[in-house]
Formats: structure tokens, sequence, C-alpha cells
């Protein structure tokens, strides 16, 4: 079975745009490959130092994780912090790419204009050295991210490659799985991408009013100003959500929702009818994600077992790889 890692830096609690880009690809995922999960603490810390909040962010993300339908029985979760050979892979590797090379990475440039930041840490510059790290010390062949993570791993096969061609062939090279047809969710304020720093998400776990007010909100069609003047469903981010939470809706609602669109396109429904049928969407959609991490949130030390057994399978992978990697470069 062919073997998958990827993973997510812990810095809160998951939203409906993180289930569109990636957790519905990944439920998918776990019946067909032998998948690991990691919680990527260390690179949560290449953004902010501050470790205040950090056990709380790990447990909601793998709460979120498990409430969605990822089943800690067919994936293996785990954490980076907990896995000393990582970082010792990562120092190997940040020998092989020269400085220049990281510098052109274009998350980076990405990261310092969003987070205004003028002097990145050296572990930011490195970022994606610990990154080809998580996913070699594992050998995987598939890596599930992003588009925007492309260039991390092809970073990653540059280094395996340089490693191969410089010591011996310890490494295949690692492909990305760039799922095809998920267009950014937007945010509630109709910004082109959902996240959390600019406070225009609704969460996984929001409750029935939060979710009501959030949506009441949101923004529509700039261009309509009265119920009756015709208005547009494409790019109205409220028609972009019941898109991508309608489908598993009950037939009845579905057709609502297409009907609605007919409506809306000549004037003859409001903004307010149709973000409530997108109040009644997402509250089915989530109604059983928030029951299901209720019930797993009462479960005593949960997601602590779970990443313990996983990481300790994870660290015995990271392990076998680091010796051969130091055996083929006479370190041992
Ligand atoms: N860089 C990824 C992100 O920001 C998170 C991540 C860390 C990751 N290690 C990984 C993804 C290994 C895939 C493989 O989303």
């Amino acid at each position: 079975m062919k073997r998958i890692l990827t993973g997510d830096r812990p810095t809160g609690k998951l939203h409906l745009g993180h289930y569109v880009g990636s957790l519905k690809n990944r439920i998918g995922l776990q019946d067909s490959y032998e998948v690991y999960l990691l919680v990527a603490d260390l690179h949560a810390l290449t953004t902010n130092t501050d470790t205040s909040e950090l056990k709380q962010n790990i447990k909601d993300l793998v709460l979120d994780q498990l409430a969605v339908g990822i089943d800690p029985k067919k994936v293996t979760f785990c954490i980076q912090s907990q896995i000393p050979e990582d970082a010792e892979l990562a120092v190997i590797f940040s020998m092989l790419i020269n400085k220049p090379r990281v510098e052109r990475i274009p998350t980076l440039k990405d990261m310092l204009r969003d987070l205004k930041i003028e002097n990145p840490s050296l572990g930011l510059l490195s970022y994606p050295v610990l990154q080809a790290a998580d996913i070699l010390m594992v050998k995987a062949d598939l890596v599930p991210v992003g588009k925007d993570q492309a260039s991390h791993i092809e970073l990653t096969r540059e280094i395996a490659q340089k490693f191969n061609a410089t010591y011996k062939k310890v490494f295949s090279l690692p492909e990305a799985l760039i799922p095809k047809d998920t267009g950014t969710l937007p945010g509630i304020d109709g910004k082109t991408k959902m996240s959390k720093s600019l406070g225009n998400a609704i969460f996984l776990s929001d409750d029935e009013k939060t979710v009501r007010d959030k949506v009441m909100k949101m923004y529509t069609d700039p261009t309509r100003i009265h119920p009756t003047d015709p208005g547009h469903v494409e790019g109205n981010p409220v028609f972009t959500y019941l898109d991508a939470f309608g489908s598993t809706s009950p037939s009845q609602m579905r057709k609502k929702v297409e009907g609605y669109k007919k409506q809306y396109r000549v004037g003859k429904v409001g903004d307010v009818e149709v973000k409530q049928l997108l109040v009644e969407v997402l509250n089915k959609f989530l109604g059983p994600i928030r029951k299901k991490r209720a019930q797993l949130e009462k479960e005593d030390k949960l997601v602590e077992k779970i990443l313990e057994e996983g990481t300790r399978k994870t660290r015995e992978q990271a392990v076998q790889t680091l010796a051969q990697v130091k055996e083929a470069m006479k370190l041992d």
C-alpha cells in the first residue's frame, strides 16, 4: 500500500475552508493508503514563538479531524516535536540546499507579506527543509497538499535526489497530491480565502447561533441594492457555500438551492431568504460533526492516547530512516 504523509500547523480550530481544501480529501484517502497525519508543532513556532496556546491547539486540530470522520484506527496521528529524528534529519538536509534556493520559495515571500514580518527567523527560512524531513523520515510516496505547497514538495524531491547522489540511494522521490477541483473557499467577508487570521471563518465547532450570526453578516453581491435587482450568483460567497455544502443535503434542500439561483439572477428572492437557507444547510452539515466532537471531548485523554501511539509508530520509521542516512554518510 502506498504511503502518504501530510500535516498541519496547530494554530487553532479548523474551519469550513479546511474542510473543503483538505479534510474532505483526507477522509477519502484513509481507506486506500497508509496515511500519516503530522501535527507540525515545530513548524507552528516559525511564525509564533508563544507556546501558551499550543497544547490546546494541538488538541483542537486532532479533535476537529476526528469529528469530520478521520478514523484513528486507519490513520496514524503523530506529533513533530516528539520525533527528534525529524529535527536531526532536517539539520542534515539543510547542508544539501543553498540559501538562495530557499529564499526563492514563494511561500516565504507570501508569509513575510501576510504576517508583516520584516526579518524572518532562520527557522522560517528553513521551514521547507523541516517539511522535507517530515516527508522523507517515513519515506512517503505521496504528499497531499494545497497548490501553494507544491514548491515545498519540489524542494523535498531535490533534497532526496541530492542526498542519493552525494551519498547513497536511500530515498525515492515523493510526489505532491494536489486536489483538482477544490477552489479556495472564500471568507464570510468575500475575501478570496477563509482564514482564522483574517477573522472571516466559520469554524467546524461553531454552534448553531454563531453560524446563523456569521451567515447573516455575510458579504453577498455588492452590485445589488434592492432584492428586486438582478443579482450575481457566480462569485457570490453565499452561493459558493451552498454549492460546497449543499451537495450532501436532502434533495428537497438541493432543489431549493437551484430554485433560488434562478430567482436571484432575476431579482425574485432576497439575500435574507438565501442566507436563511444557507444557515439550514450549514447546520445540517455541521450538526453531526459537533455531536461527534462533543462525544470525543468527553473521552478522557483520548487525543493524548491517539498521539502517543501514533507518534511511537512514526518514530520507529524515522529511527530506521535516520540510521540509513547516517550509515550512508559514514556518520554511524
Ligand atoms: N506546511 C504545511 C502547511 O502549512 C504543513 C506541513 C508540515 C506539512 N509538515 C508537512 C504538509 C509535511 C505536508 C507534509 O500547510
